[in-house]
């Protein structure tokens, strides 16, 4: 389906020629090596309006390194599966520290400050995890993105997940300290493997667009009419999405963009317009908080446009 409002597809399609004119695209992330060799010089960027309308403007198509945008989905899997006992495992507080901060787990005993930044996100990996085989928990991490994208080509990048795992020494140290704590239940192996390989699933912004249409929309797909979390559900993921999504920039993110985000250091960003619409966009460059330079930027300029920040024009 292409897009049936012109007006949105125009400013889409201004954005996308905008970003591409310039030359301050941020660095890509290195500390996955596999990430390291991709071209900065990319840009996509995807709208899906209540209606279905889609505007699409760039590489929309080009799959991308998801990385932390799927603790959005995990999260949202995992509150099915024990509701508000998570909040046992994890708190619901921005952070304030680097996507990868260790310093918190030991004033806190161990228990994640929100299920964004890392360590938070390996609990509430782990709590897929219990009860099934590390697997298992991948193919029901992975059906439920082909389900929500409603596109059964989403796969893993295998490759990527890999080199994590071998670089991966600060998520190793971060599970461990918490399983010292008690706060992981499965073997530290089984949960980290699972969460390498959720952060390495490799999906288009169309894809991604698609994936987030439930947050837009008080819970359901209004093309599908099928209801993926009650509107109470939806409604606290965007809060946790609008006060930690960033890390310690998501102050910042709130200030420019005022839409619920969430960033992956593949470069993507998951934002949410409330009743409106779910926005992908893509920019493999970082800033210095780890989140998408030009990402950051177009959906400054796209919010600004369309007077959708949820504080007001
Ligand atoms: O665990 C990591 O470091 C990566 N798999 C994900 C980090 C990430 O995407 C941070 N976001 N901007």
């Amino acid at each position: 389906m292409t897009s049936t409002n012109p007006d949105l597809q125009s400013v889409v399609t201004d954005i996308a020629n905008e970003m591409a004119q310039r030359s301050d695209r941020g660095e890509v992330a290195s500390y996955i090596p596999e990430l390291a060799g991709v071209d900065a010089n990319q840009f996509g960027l995807v709208v899906i309006d209540a209606d279905g309308n889609i505007a699409a403007g760039g590489d929309s198509e080009a799959p991308f390194s998801i990385q932390s945008i799927s603790k959005v989905f995990t999260l949202t899997l995992a509150l099915g599966m024990i509701g508000d006992r998570l909040w046992r495992r994890v708190g619901r507080e921005p952070s304030g520290n680097p996507f990868n901060s260790i310093v918190q787990l030991e004033r806190e005993r161990g228990v994640p400050r929100n299920p964004f930044i890392n360590a938070g996100a390996i609990a509430v990996t782990d709590v897929i995890v219990s009860g099934h085989q590390p697997r298992e928990s991948l193919g029901e991490i992975l059906r439920f993105m082909r389900f929500l994208a409603q596109d059964s080509s989403i796969v893993i990048d295998h490759a990527v997940a890999a080199s994590e795992k071998r670089t991966g020494y600060r998520n190793t140290a971060l599970a461990n300290y918490m399983k010292s704590f008690g706060v992981l239940e499965n073997p530290v192996d089984f949960t980290l493997g699972v969460y390498f390989h959720h952060c390495a699933i490799a999906m288009s912004c169309r894809q991604l667009a698609m994936a987030g249409r439930y947050l837009a929309h008080s819970g359901t797909n209004p093309s599908t009419g099928f209801s993926i979390v009650p509107a109470e559900r939806a409604r606290r993921i965007n809060a946790l999405m609008l006060t930690c999504g960033h890390y310690d920039g998501s102050g910042e993110f709130a200030y420019r963009v005022g839409l619920p985000g969430k960033s992956g250091v593949g470069g993507g960003i998951l934002a949410i317009a409330p009743g409106k619409a779910s926005i992908a966009v893509w920019a493999p460059g970082l800033d210095a908080n780890g989140n998408s330079h030009l990402g950051r930027i177009a959906l400054e300029a796209l919010t600004r446009r369309l007077g959708w920040s949820i504080f007001g024009v």
